[in-house]
């Protein structure tokens, strides 16, 4: 996306929204943002009203240089700014021991903060123009799929937000990868399509995966991410599949999101053929989960998808939207 004289003015408008107080919706190249003045604790509150999420859930704060991270964190160990200098402005989320400068509100209270320098040149701007951090969560309703485009936003919010700065498709589709980088024990504590073998063969040592219940991550809950269609996601076994399927539908529509075409003769079937590789499958997931939420399917059925490291954050976000803790086997 280049920045062009119409944008200019929408990047103004932006900033001017952020500066008021207001709420801006946001692209990145994760997901679009719900953004506020991340200085003005009262714009930050409205965010979790308009979300409807829990006060205790911590947003991100968004920045536009890592120069600016000393005002936002402390105490950052030589491994976590290799890891901000190497992979920002990009899909990575550093949790860090918080400044004085960080309100509760954004942090639900704890002594951490999380930080990431989005890669947009529409959010670049308004960062650099604003000359401060936004905080913003990902804009949809609590619980629900992250929104993609600007239209998906308004689909989620509506009129609730200021302004929607229309920044096309994000680049990525699923939300960053966070790590908790404000004790020695690095920690994934959100897989994201950075993956944790990429950060290990970088920092050359191992990370934790183990998450112990972090109840502060919003993504932890066991469903998130969620269609208002049913999920089930599918064991690669044909025949289970069919029989399955043949169980469930009865007379009912049912999607079915599939790598690769299933011979089910049923006109009440319908195919959403998904990519074969995992940067062009998060780059559809969540719109693909929204076109089959506006269809009246009785269910959705995912087929599994590979068991690598590569869709480790696409597995997360599957078995979350179907609020199954883990794969079933049917
Ligand atoms: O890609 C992304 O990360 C997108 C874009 C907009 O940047 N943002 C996003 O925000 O996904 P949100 O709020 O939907 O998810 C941020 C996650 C939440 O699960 C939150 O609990 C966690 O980050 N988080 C934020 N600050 C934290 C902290 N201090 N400690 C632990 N978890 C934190
Ligand atoms: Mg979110």
């Amino acid at each position: 996306m280049v920045v062009t004289y119409a944008s200019e003015k929408e990047i103004e408008k932006a900033v001017t929204v952020l500066r008021q107080g207001g709420l801006v919706a946001i692209p990145t190249e994760t997901v679009y943002g719900l953004a506020a003045d991340a200085n003005n604790p009262k714009a930050v509150k409205k965010i979790f009203h308009i979300k409807n999420r829990p006060l205790s859930h911590p947003v991100i704060v968004h920045i536009a240089d890592i120069s600016q991270l000393k005002e936002w964190a402390t105490d950052i160990s030589d491994e976590a700014l290799q890891l901000a200098k190497h992979y920002w402005p990009g899909p990575l989320t550093l949790i860090l021991k918080k400044t004085k400068q960080v309100s509760d509100i954004i942090t639900g209270g704890q002594d951490t903060v999380g930080l990431r320098i989005p890669n947009h040149p529409l959010t670049q701007c308004v960062l650099k123009k604003l000359g401060s951090g936004v905080a913003a969560p990902s804009a949809n309703r609590f619980g629900r799929i992250s929104p993609t485009t600007a239209d998906a936003v308004r689909e989620e919010l509506g009129n609730k937000v200021d302004y929607i700065l229309d920044g096309g498709q994000c680049a990525i589709g699923v939300e960053s990868t966070i790590v908790d980088a404000s004790t020695d024990q690095l920690r994934i504590l959100r897989p994201g399509m950075i993956s944790a073998e990429h950060i290990e063969k970088l920092l050359n040592r191992t990370l934790t995966s183990d998450k112990k219940n972090h109840p502060r991550v919003s993504g932890n809950l066991k469903s998130h991410y969620a269609p208002q269609t049913k999920m089930i996601l599918m064991d690669q076994e044909e025949t289970l599949y069919l029989k399955k399927i043949n169980r469930e539908i009865k007379k009912s529509a049912i999607a079915i999101m599939t790598r690769k075409k299933i011979n089910v003769p049923q006109s009440n079937i319908i195919y959403f053929s998904m990519p074969d590789d995992p940067e062009l499958y998060a780059h559809d997931l969540y719109q693909t989960l929204r076109e089959i939420d506006r269809h009246a399917f009785h269910t959705i059925f995912v087929e599994e998808i590979p068991d690598d490291p590569a869709w480790d954050a696409i597995r997360d976000r599957l078995k979350k939207a179907s609020g199954q803790g883990s794969l079933i086997k049917i």
